[in-house]
């Protein structure tokens, strides 16, 4: 049985899950944090559905075994294949897609666009969630080959990035003016400075915070919240501990307690 004290495992394929720490440290402070981010084998968007599901076992063991109370996988292509994954662990696991999908539609918006990696596209997860709900509602998805990878180097300054935003935005904006935008990809949004200069009139929608959100209701509902001041926070990571650093610093996240490298 889940105790309060155990921590709450978040895991993405590299820093993109960082952005889901924020709104985390923000909204439950009292909580143990275990990060796990892959970036070795980052982007995982443009692998095939039997890779991601691997890497993504891999990861949700490694979180299992150290005694999770709860993880949010929070990476939207991971998401994708939640229906895969979350059966096969004991512990209980919650995507970010669908409390953002359900964002869009308790928002009221009548058409949104979509950004995401080209898997998370394909998928049609967001489209799927967003019309179980409404099928009126429009959505105009596009993905990005490149971003997620471009972003997981921690070159922020690179002018790549804003010509890779402009690319695949302008293509949502030929199709429809839409005025709200999902980030779905949890890299983006620490990029959302560029997103923001780059197109002052559209609102960017960073689903971190519904997923934070679900999480906080679940540990609500199960007598698991922590009632600790301030809790512990570890990151674990295949890649570059020192990235991870420079994003913990961009995103103004409390400084990590540990960072490990650690191959699965
Ligand atoms: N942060 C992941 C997501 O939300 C990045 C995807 C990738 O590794 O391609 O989709």
């Amino acid at each position: 049985m889940a105790m309060c004290y155990q921590p709450i495992g978040v895991m993405d394929s590299g820093i993109g899950g960082l952005t889901v720490v924020r709104e985390l440290q923000r909204l439950l402070p009292g909580e143990d944090l275990i990060y796990f981010g892959d970036s070795a084998n980052c982007p995982y968007g443009n692998r095939t559905p039997d890779q991601i599901e691997q890497l993504s076992k891999n990861i949700l063991g490694f979180l299992e075994e150290s005694g999770v109370k709860v993880t949010a996988i929070a990476c939207n292509t991971i998401s994708a294949l939640a229906d895969r994954l979350i059966p096969a662990f004991s512990h209980k696991i919650i995507s970010i897609v669908i409390p953002a999908a359900n964002a869009v539609v308790f928002e009221g918006l009548r058409e949104v666009g979509l950004i995401a990696t080209e898997f998370t596209v394909q998928s049609g997860a967001y489209e799927q969630l967003i019309h179980e709900f409404d099928p009126s509602i429009e959505v105009f998805s596009q993905g990005s080959p490149l971003l997620a990878w471009l972003v997981d180097r921690g070159d922020f300054n690179d002018d790549e990035i804003d010509t890779e935003i402009i690319t695949q935005i302008d293509k949502i904006l030929a199709r429809r003016k839409v005025r709200h935008i999902i980030l779905g990809c949890t890299h983006y949004p620490i990029i959302g400075q560029n997103f923001a200069r780059c197109y002052p009139g559209v609102t960017f929608i960073d689903p971190a915070l519904e997923q934070t959100k679900a999480i906080s209701r679940y540990l609500g509902q199960q007598h698991l919240l922590s009632d600790r001041k301030q809790g512990r926070f570890v990151i674990c990571t295949s890649g570059d501990p020192q990235v991870y650093l420079q994003v913990v610093r961009r995103l103004g996240l409390r400084e990590p307690d540990e960072i490990r490298v650690v191959k699965l």
